[in-house]
């Protein structure tokens, strides 16, 4: 599995802890930057990183800012992203197996690394359930302007 990953200045260290453990993990991690603290604006990582996903570059992808929020509302405006920001292992395993989730967000100012990290597990060892999902992921894809 191919993995995306980027982060603002808020989020850039988390995203280099959850980089090195997936990473560890043998995923393939593409990282979009950015890459130190200075400041830049979240908008553009996230075009990056769900152009890739989009694209399928990459499989799924991983937003992190200070809240998750912002990364969140950027990537749910690019067709074909399904971007849901968590701060609990429930919501992150729920919006893979009923939302066909490809991004995941979260918020290096809100959680602590090590759930960080739970919640990144929770995201990517849960699978799509389809079924009924199947017609409500149909119905938020025929949400999107096209
Ligand atoms: C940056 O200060 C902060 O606004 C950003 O990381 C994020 O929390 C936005 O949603």
């Amino acid at each position: 599995m191919i993995l995306a990953i980027g982060a603002d200045h808020a989020g850039v260290e988390l995203k280099e802890k959850i980089k090195a453990y997936l990473t560890e993990k043998n995923y393939e991690v593409k990282d979009f930057g950015t890459h130190d603290t200075s400041s830049v604006d979240y908008p553009d990582i996230a075009k990056k990183v769900c152009t890739s996903v989009v694209n399928k570059e990459a499989d799924l992808a991983i937003l992190i800012c200070g809240t998750g929020i912002g990364m969140s509302i950027c990537a749910n405006k690019i067709n074909g992203i399904r971007c849901c920001a968590c701060s609990d292992t429930y919501s992150a395993r729920l919006t893979r197996m009923h939302n066909d989730a490809n991004t995941l967000a979260i918020g290096a100012r809100v959680i602590g690394e090590e759930l960080a990290k739970d919640i990144v597990d929770a995201f990517l060892g849960a699978e799509f359930e389809g079924g009924k999902h199947q017609r409500r992921v149909d119905m938020i894809n025929a949400l999107e302007i096209r």
